[in-house]
C-alpha cells in the first residue's frame, strides 16, 4: 500500500497542505489553526495510521533531531561509556544519536561526515583524528555546530572538552619518583594527536625535573594485538633496567600486563605499573593497577551541554570556548614504593 503523504491527507480533508502540515508539527497554536480542524486532522491521521516521513521532514524543515557521535572505536570501553551518558541525555533533549567508528582513520571519517550530511544530522561530536580540518571547517561555515572532545584540532576553532592530559602522566611519574623508582619507562601509542602528545611530554617534564633519562617506547597501533604486543614485548626484554612503567592509553595499559604475565615480571616488585584509564581490568588485577581515571560523566555532560547550547542558539553565533577537566591518580598496589 503506498505510503501516505501531507498532501494526500490535505486533499482527503480539503484544507490545504500548510495547515496540515502545521498540525502534524505542534504549530497549530502558534498558527492559530482552530481546534475542531486539529481534532479533524489528528483523527484521520490515526485512523490512516499516518507515519511522518522524517527525511522528508528534515529536507523541509532543515531539522532531523539526529547528532552525528564520532569515536575512535565504539567498543572501547573509554568511549562506550561517553557514548552511553552522551546518548542518555541527548534523547532527554529530543536528539537521537548516530554512533561510528572512525578507527583514526583521515579518509573513513571524512565519509562519515558526507554520510551525516547527507541524513542532515544537527550536530556533530567529534574525537577527530588528524586531517579533518576543512570537513570540519566546512560543517562549521554551513552552520552546523561541532564539539571536539578527547583531543581536538589546533588549527579549527571551536569548542572541545579535554581533560588536563600533561599534568595528568606528570603527577603519575612524580607518583612513582615519589616511591622511589628512577628507571622509569612510558609506552604509548605513536600519534601526533594532541592528547597523546600532551602525555608523553607531562612524564619527560617529571623526570626532567628529577634529573633521570627518560625511555619512552612508541607503538602503531595496530587492530591486530600481536602487532602490538610483539615490539613492546622486545622493548621490555631490551631495558632490563627498567623498574617502572607508565602507559599511555587502557589499551596499551592491558597488552602490558599481559607481556608482564607471560615474561614472569612481577607487579610491582620487578615493574612498578601507572596505566592511563580506569576500568574493572584494573581494579580486578592482582595487584589492582594504579590508574589515571578520567571523568567520562564529566567528559559526557560537557560535550552535550555545550552541543545543545549551540543547537538551541543556531544561527547566534556564540564564542568557541575549551573546557579542561581534571583526572584522578586512583593510586593502587601496582606503584606501591620499593622494596627496602
Ligand atoms: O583508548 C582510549 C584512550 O585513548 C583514552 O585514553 C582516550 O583519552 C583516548 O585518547
Amino acid at each position: 500500500m503506498k505510503k501516505l503523504s501531507i498532501v494526500d491527507i490535505a486533499n482527503e480533508l480539503k484544507v490545504s497542505k500548510t495547515t496540515v502540515s502545521f498540525i502534524l508539527n505542534g504549530r497549530a497554536k502558534e498558527k492559530r489553526i482552530g481546534e475542531d480542524l486539529v481534532e479533524r486532522v489528528t483523527k484521520y491521521v490515526e485512523e490512516v495510521g499516518y507515519k511522518p516521513n522524517s527525511l522528508a521532514k528534515s529536507l523541509r524543515t532543515g531539522k532531523s533531531n539526529t547528532i552525528g557521535l564520532m569515536v575512535e572505536d565504539i567498543s572501547n570501553p573509554f568511549f562506550a561509556s561517553i557514548a552511553r551518558l552522551i546518548e542518555d541525555r541527548a534523547y532527554k533533549n529530543g536528539y537521537k544519536i548516530i554512533y561510528c567508528s572512525t578507527d583514526n582513520d583521515t579518509q573513513k571519517t571524512k565519509e562519515l561526515i558526507n554520510m551525516f550530511r547527507d541524513r542532515h544530522v544537527d550536530g556533530y561530536i567529534i574525537a577527530p583524528p588528524e586531517g579533518i580540518e576543512d570537513d570540519v571547517e566546512q560543517l562549521l561555515k554551513d552552520g552546523l555546530p561541532v564539539v571536539m572532545f578527547d583531543r581536538h584540532l589546533p588549527k579549527v576553532n571551536t569548542d572541545y572538552v579535554e581533560i588536563d592530559n600533561l599534568f595528568s602522566t606528570y603527577n603519575a611519574t612524580r607518583h612513582l619518583i615519589q616511591q622511589g623508582y628512577k628507571n622509569i619507562a612510558f609506552v604509548t601509542f605513536a600519534s601526533s594527536q594532541t592528547q597523546m602528545m600532551a602525555r608523553v611530554q607531562g612524564y619527560k617534564d617529571a623526570l626532567k625535573e628529577s634529573r633521570f633519562t627518560p625511555v619512552v617506547k612508541e607503538i602503531v597501533f595496530n587492530q591486530d594485538e600481536e602487532m602490538i604486543i610483539k615490539p613492546m614485548t622486545a622493548f621490555f626484554k631490551k631495558h632490563k633496567d627498567l623498574d617502572a612503567v607508565v602507559f599511555g592509553t587502557n589499551h596499551v595499559g592491558t597488552c602490558g600486563l599481559k607481556i608482564f604475565s607471560t615474561l614472569g615480571v612481577k607487579v610491582p616488585d620487578d615493574m612498578a605499573v601507572i596505566s592511563f584509564d580506569d576500568y574493572d581490568v584494573f581494579k580486578l588485577y592482582s595487584p589492582p593497577v594504579t590508574a589515571i581515571a578520567q571523568p567520562v560523566d564529566e567528559i559526557a555532560d560537557n560535550v552535550i551541554t555545550v552541543l545543545l547550547k549551540k543547537l538551541n542558539t543556531k544561527g547566534v553565533s556564540t564564542a568557541s570556548h575549551s573546557i579542561i577537566l581534571k583526572t584522578n591518580l586512583q593510586i593502587r598496589g601496582s606503584s606501591s614504593g620499593l622494596k627496602d
